[in-house]
């Protein structure tokens, strides 16, 4: 199946949820550009996200959906709210959502979890999951442990609903790599940050411009919550003190409200800069429309080609 027939877009392409940066305007943009557009829900109550999903609703005639991260406190209140607002496309994390599948798929919604082991994907699918988001460690933000590559044939010899691949995806090479690989379409968020629509602060998009292929790093692994950022001063602080044994509570000093600095202040110094590993293929600011149009048609050329590879 292609995530096209799932989600009625023009692209098999996701936008990431991302907290305190994919609001309801720039959910709508991706949708119009032809991906599906995901208001994210982190740091927001259900009226404030009710708030933004009416303005993606004002924004576009397009499909679109909600990340809802289940560790959110208003969880209960939120997933009631996408009843009440009937939000066709929901994708969750940190959590299983089986609780309140019932309700959502009652109302007529696709839910389809981040998922990073073949065992969550397993108890996803027996929640009722329509599909799966299979993210490898290679993404920004919240991580696990496995990468794109490892993960995506795992889980797709494991389960039988459509996969839909996220990490590590920015090029229509890469695309086509994971379409091999089992997926149906895929998630994609470090490559959307530095679009023009983007509501990141223009610091935020230089450093990527400008990062390396290793100017990330993984902090927080020592507290079970590992998160990929750009390694500036903050995550080596965070990193130095993780080594010598900090605690929760002294790390959490450095790192609280770490990505909205990064975001809406734009210190990069100090910030909490999330980037995916891809970050280093990234060489110029463009409109979302052009950053979904190149990779999707990059993949079927690559895809296309495949057979002239010699092996
Ligand atoms: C800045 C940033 C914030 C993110 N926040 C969230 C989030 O709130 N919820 C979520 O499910 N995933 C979050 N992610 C992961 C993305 O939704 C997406 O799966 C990931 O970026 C895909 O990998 P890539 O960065 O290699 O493209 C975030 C990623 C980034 C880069």
């Amino acid at each position: 199946m292609n995530l096209t027939d799932l989600t009625g877009t023009k692209y098999p392409i996701i936008q990431g949820g991302m907290a305190n940066i994919a609001t309801g305007e720039f959910a709508a943009a991706v949708s119009n550009a032809g991906g599906l557009g995901l208001v994210a829900s982190g740091g927001m109550d259900a009226e404030a996200l009710r708030e933004q999903i009416k303005i993606c609703k004002s924004k576009t005639d397009k499909p679109f959906g909600v990340n809802l991260m289940l560790m959110n406190p208003d969880v209960e209140n939120i997933a009631q709210m996408l009843i009440e607002e009937k939000v066709q496309f929901i994708t969750t994390g940190a959590g299983n959502p089986g609780k309140y599948m019932a309700g959502w798929k009652a109302m007529g919604a696709k839910v389809f979890p981040v998922v990073a082991s073949v065992a969550l994907a397993k108890v996803m699918v027996r929640s009722g999951a329509d599909a799966v988001i299979v993210e490898g460690g290679e993404s920004g933000g919240h991580v696990g442990d496995m990468t794109t590559m490892t993960l995506l044939p795992q889980v797709a010899a494991a389960v039988d609903v459509p996969i839909i691949a996220a990490g590590g995806i920015a090029s229509g090479e890469q695309m086509a790599a994971v379409m091999l690989l089992g997926a149906c379409g895929v998630q994609i968020g470090t490559c959307l940050l530095v679009s023009e629509e983007c509501p990141i602060h223009d610091n935020y998009k230089e450093a990527l411009i400008k990062a390396k292929d290793n100017a990330t790093t993984v902090t927080g692994r020592s507290q079970g919550a590992p998160v990929r950022i750009i390694k500036n001063e903050m995550a080596r602080e965070y990193l130095k003190l993780e080594a010598e044994g900090a605690g929760r509570e002294e790390l959490e000093r450095i790192t609280l409200g770490g990505l909205r600095r990064a975001v809406v202040d734009g210190d990069i110094i100090r910030g909490s800069v999330m980037a995916g590993q891809v970050c280093g293929q990234l060489s110029a600011i463009r409109p979302v429309a052009d950053i979904l149009d190149d990779l999707y048609v990059n993949a079927k050329h690559t895809l296309s080609n495949a057979s002239t590879i010699a092996i």
